[in-house]
């Protein structure tokens, strides 16, 4: 069987990982890896367990018995911890800041490591993440790595929320997404930056059209793939 092309897309939180990753599995026909998810649900699993966020050694067990699975559904992709659907609870700011914090233990990383690599068997894999292209897939075919202020990300996330109808307080998205990078860069294991060999793309001033149209045509650039 031929091998498996892995593009990797890491970057900040709100920095549009998501829509780009779906389009390029879309253009590509390729599986997504999205391992933020997988952070989201062992938080929420450990707060289930009634477990503390503190407890490493209880968060590390956790980690190594998650019982999770996506399900490929009409309306995308759903995240299922044993027979629950925690598609939408796993989103909210709340579940943003705890999976940082599970993230953060080295163990649990470790724990998470195998599970993450197995999602590339396929004819190809996009893997969202923070430390795709520097740890889960060193040897990726094509590396990407997205950024913007912590002003223009906190305003995308404003706008989303606006968009389902929420009530979003701008200066309270903006001091979480600061937090949640402040813990990102500086932990020891898997620090959020940039693989040496990715394409580095400041987002601030581009149109999600704009970052898929450059992250295009550097992969076109950097592989033999064609759309
Ligand atoms: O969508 P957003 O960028 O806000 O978050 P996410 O990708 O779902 O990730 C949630 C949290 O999980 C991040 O703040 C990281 O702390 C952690 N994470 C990680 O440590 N490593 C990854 N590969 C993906 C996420």
């Amino acid at each position: 069987m031929s091998k498996t092309v892995v593009i990797t897309v890491d970057g900040p939180a709100g920095v549009g990982k998501g829509e780009l990753t779906r389009r390029l599995a879309d253009a590509f026909d390729f599986d997504l890896l999205d391992s933020g998810a997988i952070y989201r649900v062992l938080g929420y699993a450990v707060r289930k367990a009634g477990l503390a966020l503190f407890d490493e050694e209880s968060v590390v067990s956790e980690a190594r018995l998650l019982d999770l699975s996506f399900s490929l559904e009409n309306d995308g992709v759903h995240v299922l911890l044993g027979g629950e659907d925690v598609s939408s609870v796993i989103r909210t700011e709340e579940a943003g800041a705890n999976a940082s914090k599970v993230a953060a233990y080295p163990r649990v990383r470790e724990a998470l490591l195998q599970r993450q690599r197995d999602f590339a068997k396929g004819n190809g894999l996009i893997a969202d993440g923070r430390d795709m292209g520097t740890v889960v897939f060193p040897k990726a075919d094509c590396k990407i790595f997205l950024d913007a202020s912590c002003e223009v990300r906190a305003k995308r996330r404003f706008l989303q929320l606006e968009h389902k109808g929420l009530k979003p307080d701008f200066d309270k998205i903006l001091k979480e997404i600061e937090e949640r990078d402040k813990r990102d860069r500086n932990r020891p294991v898997a620090p959020l930056v940039p693989a040496n060999d990715a394409l580095v793309l400041d987002t601030s001033e581009l149109t999600i059209a704009e970052v898929f149209e450059k992250s295009l045509s550097y992969i076109q650039e950097k592989t033999s793939l064609s759309v």
